[in-house]
């Protein structure tokens, strides 16, 4: 019985595994209950008292040897198992979970796409401004009402550093660049005091536009603004400016855009008035334009302000300001098929 132990443990060293079959091949050979080493043990108990000492330390190590073999085989094609063949090769395979841009973003780059095909550059500012570039070149006086602490977060004592409170403030570092002609746009985030309700929040997001040439006119402007109404809502739509107020132009105006939703018959989004407002917009002050060091005598040029946030709320039906800022897996996951 010696002999033959010695024998499967040479047997035991010498085997190899490719596979994780070859593997449990071992196990079922050596080491099952019918298989070679437990008969062994049964042998083993109907041998004579003066051989059972020493032939049992062997099949002991023979046993430990055996399981500390499967062990070997096992770790040795585990890895393999998994790199080399899936079992089923027709089965489908892993859906990927696609992220989805967030709807401002998607906004913004069709924005910004709109105005880069006819010419215009992009540019940004910094959103934590100070109060020249904000307000004072932009012709606010110094007792303006929206420098009042309801509207502005400031961020120093001095009510010098604040967070910006619109895009208009690019406008201002844009134009001391001294540059000309400019045709730019400029999108970004912005800060204003208020209160969180469905219609406002302390948070936006605007895109700026400025064009400033020699003999830019109020029609350049009206124009300008037709063609990126119809980009936004399509072929179909007019637009009508109505007389507005900003410090930074003269004349001001805001746009309104026929409501795409009831094609300007009326509905609840336009409450019953076929028309949307969307931005504001203006010819450029000459205060403006000599703050900055341009010759107001020489150039002439319009601006425009978009709120990004009230946009996509018409575009995408959402009436919800708060919805964009809390990002919501399952409001985001609806935008995954724009890009
Ligand atoms: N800055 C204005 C706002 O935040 C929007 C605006 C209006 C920008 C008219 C302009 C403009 O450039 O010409 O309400």
């Amino acid at each position: 019985m010696k002999e033959l132990i010695n024998k499967i443990a040479e047997e035991i060293l010498l085997f190899t595994a490719g596979s994780h079959n070859d593997a449990e091949a071992f196990r079922l050979k050596y080491l099952s209950k019918k298989g070679i080493i437990p008969t062994l043990f049964d042998d083993f108990r109907l041998l004579p008292p003066e051989q059972k000492r020493e032939t049992g330390q062997l099949l002991n190590s023979l046993k430990v040897l055996a399981n500390e073999k499967l062990i070997t085989l096992q770790e040795a094609v585990k890895g393999e198992e998994k790199t080399c063949c899936p079992n089923d090769l027709s089965l489908p395979g892993d859906a990927l979970n696609r992220g989805s841009r967030h709807p401002v973003s998607l906004l913004i780059n069709e924005i910004c796409g709109a105005f880069m095909r006819i010419g215009y550059t992009i540019s940004h500012g910094f959103e934590i401004e100070d109060d020249e570039h904000n307000f004072s070149l932009l012709n606010f006086a110094p007792d303006h009402p929206a420098r009042d602490m309801q509207d502005t977060f400031f961020i120093t004592p001095d009510l010098n550093i604040l967070l910006r409170t619109h895009t208009s403030s690019v406008q201002a570092r844009e134009m001391q660049k001294n540059r000309l002609p400019i045709r730019t746009i400029s999108p970004g985030r912005v800060y204003r005091n208020e209160a969180i309700s469905a219609r406002s929040h302390c948070q936006f997001h605007q895109v700026e536009g400025l064009y400033i040439d020699e003999n830019v006119s109020f029609a350049d402007l009206k124009q300008t603004l037709l063609y990126f109404a119809r980009e936004m809502f399509g072929e179909q739509t007019s637009i009508r400016l109505r007389p507005s107020y900003f410090p930074f132009t003269e004349p001001s105006a805001e746009m309104d855009v026929s409501c795409s939703l009831c094609e300007g018959k009326g509905c609840r989004v336009c409450k019953y008035t076929g028309w949307l407002e969307v931005l504001g917009c203006g010819m450029v002050d000459p205060n403006v334009l000599d703050a900055a060091g341009i010759d107001s005598e020489k150039y002439t040029g319009f601006a425009f302000g978009i709120g990004v946030e009230r946009m996509a709320m018409l575009k995408y039906g959402v009436n919800d300001i708060r919805l964009y800022f809390e990002n919501d897996i399952r409001f985001l996951k609806q935008f995954s098929s724009i890009y």
